[in-house]
């Protein structure tokens, strides 16, 4: 095979599963985050908090991502309730990304949403993070404008 031949060929996604994270996590969690100083108590705080649910897309390789979910139940002018699950992060180990290891992810991510019968699923990506912005939208999701922020 010529260097051309292998530079064009696609790298094959790893095998993965995607399961639910614990405390048993913590370390490996630490390891997929850009800030090491402030890794821990980012990962405490996510794994203590009975809102948010962790899954990780496990390989032989150990743990290649997470992502963080948030379930928020909404109240309806109706009268009724609604739930929205909103992604509070995602990350892939730098260094396996570009591989679909985050569209699998997402997919098991949404899939979990479903099966608890969320109504939406929800990201916020800064305007800053325009390769996160085409993560989610080529996954399908799509802009929507009717959320108010103040600076706190
Ligand atoms: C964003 C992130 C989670 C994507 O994970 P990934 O495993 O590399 O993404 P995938 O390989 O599953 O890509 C799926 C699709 O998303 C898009 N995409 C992914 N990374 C992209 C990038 N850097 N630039 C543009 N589009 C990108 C592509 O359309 C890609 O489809 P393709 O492979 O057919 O081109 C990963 O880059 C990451 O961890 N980034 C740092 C943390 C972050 O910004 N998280 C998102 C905000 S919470």
């Amino acid at each position: 095979m010529s260097i051309a031949d292998a530079e064009i060929k696609p790298v094959a996604p790893p095998a993965i599963r995607v399961r639910l994270a614990g405390p048993r996590d913590s370390d490996a969690l630490c390891d997929l985050l850009d800030d090491p100083k402030h890794a821990r108590e980012q990962v405490m705080t996510w794994l203590a908090n009975p809102a948010m649910t962790l899954l990780v897309a496990q390989s032989e390789l150990g743990v290649l991502g997470v992502a963080v979910l948030v379930t928020r139940i909404v109240p309806r002018p109706e009268g009724s309730i609604h739930k929205v699950v909103e992604v509070d992060n995602l990350v892939v180990r730098a260094d396996q990304r570009g591989r679909r290891i985050g569209r699998r992810l997402l997919a098991a991510a949404v899939e979990w949403s479903r099966q608890r019968r969320a109504v939406q699923v929800e990201a916020f990506v800064g305007d800053v993070n325009r390769d996160a912005k085409r993560f989610y939208e080529s996954f399908g999701f799509a802009k929507s404008s009717d959320r108010l922020v103040l600076a706190a």
